[in-house]
């Protein structure tokens, strides 16, 4: 097994182990998928990623971070998910939606403008979470329950609509301090209803979405999650590697079939803690105790460590953000530098 084995996800066929890891482009209006992002995400089609996953894509306007980001709440989003979709495709490659609601972290301005609070005056929304713990100095409104039914409905109905633009998976984003992790984290939540308290309780909303979800998708199509495997956080209230493995578990018996180990969200990251592959042993161990295919994600920046993520049976797939950005053919010269075979478009063969 190597970094360009073939892999199989339900009826979902990935050529190699390569993926393009989600990443925000801030240049969206309306919500909507543009040039840029055909580019962007058609460009590591073409340098040969087996799985393309768009960046965090809202599934309602309440739901983004920035009004630069993308979404599919509606249908002009949809087709335009759709064209991008089809160029993918085109390259013999998969390509999966990244399913994301903000929380507590919405209303923001854009990174040109170091991403402080959007307010209400300038088009903002009021932010609304799990609790009203302070997060990045704002205090969101906790949702209420009904809010909450109605945020599962949300997810399904932009799984529907993610089917309709004809993406091969979906992975939700239950990570990075965004709304599940808000809820699974008791960091952020201290509800004492039945979305709160218990580690039971705290997953629940991310449970209950997932249930949603897999309701409305093909039994044949894989369902992603991509955690934050750890809070980076020792107190009582983190959440630990220990819990991941316990999610996972239950998250398998609901029907998700990969888990893409990340970390963090509300804390900045010491230094000494981040460093190449740093995030690999979470994926390693949720592979290893629950049997789930996982994903590795965090400073993985060569083919040669890549590959070793893959033979050494690490984790399932290896999830590439920055590198890809530097280099939009990894997959490419990964398979050059691996003396491994690859397709290289016929256009580019003279080049390669
Ligand atoms: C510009 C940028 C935007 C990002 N946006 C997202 C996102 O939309 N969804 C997500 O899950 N992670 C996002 N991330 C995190 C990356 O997917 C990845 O987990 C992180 O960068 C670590 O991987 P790397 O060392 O390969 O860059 C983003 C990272 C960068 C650099």
């Amino acid at each position: 097994m190597n970094l360009f084995s073939p892999i199989q996800l339900r009826s979902l066929e990935l050529k190699n182990r390569i993926v393009l890891s989600p990443m925000q482009q801030y240049s969206a209006q309306n919500g909507i998928p543009g040039n840029w992002h055909l580019v962007h995400l058609g460009s590591r089609a073409v340098g040969g990623a087996g799985l393309i996953l768009t960046e965090c894509t809202a599934v309602s306007e309440e739901g983004l971070a920035t009004l630069s980001d993308v979404g599919i709440w509606n249908e002009e989003q949809q087709n335009a998910w759709k064209n991008i979709v089809d160029f993918v495709h085109e390259q013999n490659a998969k390509i999966g939606i990244q399913l994301w609601h903000s929380g507590g972290k919405g209303s923001l301005k854009h990174p040109n403008e170091r991403m402080k609070p959007l307010t209400v005056e300038e088009g903002g929304w009021i932010v609304k979470c799990s609790s009203p713990t302070e997060i990045n100095g704002v205090i969101p409104q906790e949702l209420s329950i009904s809010e909450i039914q109605e945020l599962k409905n949300k997810f399904a109905q932009a799984a529907v609509r993610a089917i309709k633009a004809g993406f091969d998976t979906i992975e939700l984003h239950a990570g990075h301090g965004y709304l599940f992790h808000q809820f699974y984290s008791a960091l952020i939540n201290k509800r004492t209803d039945e979305y709160g308290g218990s580690f039971e309780n705290r997953i629940r909303f991310l449970v209950e979405t997932v249930q949603e979800v897999r309701k409305v998708i093909p039994e044949t199509m894989p369902l992603l999650v991509r955690i934050s495997a750890v809070d980076y956080v020792e107190t009582e209230e983190g959440w630990t590697l220990d819990n991941s493995i316990r999610l996972a578990e239950i998250l398998k018996n609901e029907g998700v079939d990969f888990i893409t180990a990340s970390g963090g969200g509300f804390t900045n990251v010491s230094k000494d803690r981040v460093f190449p592959g740093y995030q690999v042993p979470f994926a390693t161990a949720i592979k290893e105790k629950t049997g789930l295919l996982t994903g590795a994600v965090g400073m993985i920046t060569s083919a040669k460590q890549a590959d070793e993520i893959i033979s050494g049976n690490k984790a399932d797939l290896v999830i590439i953000a920055r590198e890809h950005l530097r280099d939009p053919y990894f997959a490419i010269h990964s398979a050059i530098q691996l003396e491994l075979d690859t397709e290289i478009p016929w256009q580019y063969r003279r080049a390669f």
